[in-house]
């Protein structure tokens, strides 16, 4: 599993520092290469020299020289690494993390890098349990950060309590499992739809909605960090672009319309998390309406339903719908799925409170074509994301494992 899997192990300055010394053996021994990153305050508890005769690499410490040649040092280092992890995290880096402070090799790390990243925290429990730091904690988890531990016991502090870095091998199987599920989407192409449309009334008024888009982008950034291709359709939102991801800006139903499926063609797997307007005016005045005319009647006609299009022509793709309702939620999801030819719906309740339009968190159900319904609790989008994903690689592995019976059967029919 983890056999030439270039690894970055970030050791800051706990007291938990010795066993960033096991954890290396542990890595390097399963055929990892292991580049150690150390901050100052790490250095006061354990050598550098102990991790560089176990790594075999020159520990990365002193941001400002050159470490790569002529490289700057923690562009280089992120650029081929599989996964990022710091044990022992501390309270100071992690509150430096969390909110984008970059003054040593680790935090400039964190910041360049696109690979997972897994944080191990130590630290006296009172520590631990400060509110700043459960916050600081809760953000980086909210942006994708995956986080282990800390285990509850006996601290260097003679407290016990929650607090003590987990075991080196504990540290081991959560990256084991991260680096596992963190390329489950490789040679894919995710094809995400995102934000609200615009539908032109006159020149400068429009009808839309209250979508922000957080929802379609906290996917297209999961995807991507799981090796897939996204391509991301967008209506206007004032987020910023996911890494990595080919963004396609629209504004209306119908330039999402042609957007979807002019890349259709490309996709292996379709989620349309977009608020798309189903109806929209049916003249758009080319001056602006004037105030002082008689209050003008607005007649609307439908937009093109993307989702049942796309539905049509399916093919062996994987479709995920949104559907956002106020009243009887599974039952209209569940209609919605079937009419649609999907192979999921996740089903908003716009009543409950953290979930839906603009907000940081969604509480959503998962709908499948087998009739499951499978509840999730109050999340953020971009765990929602991932736990969206979970199911979408699911399904892709049981359709592959059905075109290899299908195979079988004509080699031996
Ligand atoms: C003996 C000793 C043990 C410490 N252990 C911890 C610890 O386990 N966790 C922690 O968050 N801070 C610990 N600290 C405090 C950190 O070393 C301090 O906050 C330092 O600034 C961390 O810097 P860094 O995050 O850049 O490594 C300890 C300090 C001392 C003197």
């Amino acid at each position: 599993m983890l056999k030439e899997k270039r690894i970055l192990l970030g050791v800051t300055g706990s007291i938990a520092a010795y066993k960033a010394v096991d954890l290396t053996r542990e890595l390097t021994k399963r055929g990892a290469e292991v580049q150690v990153v150390m901050t100052e305050a790490a250095t006061r508890f354990v050598a550098p020299l102990s991790f560089e005769t176990l790594s075999r690499q020159p520990v990365l410490l002193d941001m400002f020289s050159l470490a790569y040649g002529s490289q700057i040092g923690h562009i280089a280092a992120t650029a081929h690494a599989d996964l990022f992890v710091i044990a022992p995290a501390t309270a100071h880096t992690i509150a430096k993390l969390a909110h984008g402070l970059a003054n040593d090799f680790i935090t400039n790390i964190y910041l360049a890098s696109r690979c997972p990243i897994l944080l191990a925290p130590a630290m006296d429990s009172d520590m631990y349990q400060h509110a700043v730091v459960q916050e600081n904690l809760a953000r980086l988890r909210d942006r994708g950060v995956h986080i282990v531990g800390p285990a509850s016991g006996e601290l260097a502090s003679g407290l016990t309590g929650p607090g003590r870095l987990v075991e080196p091998a504990d540290i081991v199987e959560a990256i084991e499992r991260l680096l596992e599920s963190s390329r489950d989407l490789v040679g894919e192409v995710v094809l995400v739809t995102a934000g609200p449309t615009r539908e032109p009334l006159d020149p400068v008024r429009y009808l839309s909605n209250r979508s922000s888009g957080k929802m379609g982008y906290a996917i297209a950034e999961a995807a991507g960090l799981r090796g897939a291709r996204v391509i991301l359709v967008s209506g206007p939102t004032s987020l910023p672009p996911p890494r990595g991801a080919d963004l396609n800006r629209v504004e209306t139903a119908q330039e999402m319309h042609d957007a979807v499926l002019s890349e259709l063609e490309a996709a292996t797997v379709v989620i349309k998390a977009a608020a798309v307007a189903d109806y929209r005016p049916k003249q758009v005045a080319s001056r602006k309406i004037k105030k002082d005319e008689t209050v003008p009647e607005v007649t609307l006609e439908s937009t093109p339903d993307i989702l049942a299009e796309v539905g049509k022509r399916k093919g062996r793709r994987i479709l995920v719908g949104f559907a956002a309702e106020t009243d009887d939620l599974v039952a209209n999801a569940r209609k919605k799925l079937q009419r649609k030819n999907l192979d999921l719906m996740v089903a908003n309740d716009l009543r409950q409170p953290g979930a839906g339009f603009d907000s940081d968190t969604n509480v959503v159900k998962i709908l499948d074509a087998r009739g499951g319904v499978e509840e999730l609790p109050l999340l953020s989008k971009r765990v929602v994301a991932d736990r969206i994903l979970d199911r979408v690689v699911q399904l892709l592995k049981q359709r592959n494992q059905r075109a290899e019976t299908g195979n079988r059967k004509l080699e031996t029919g």
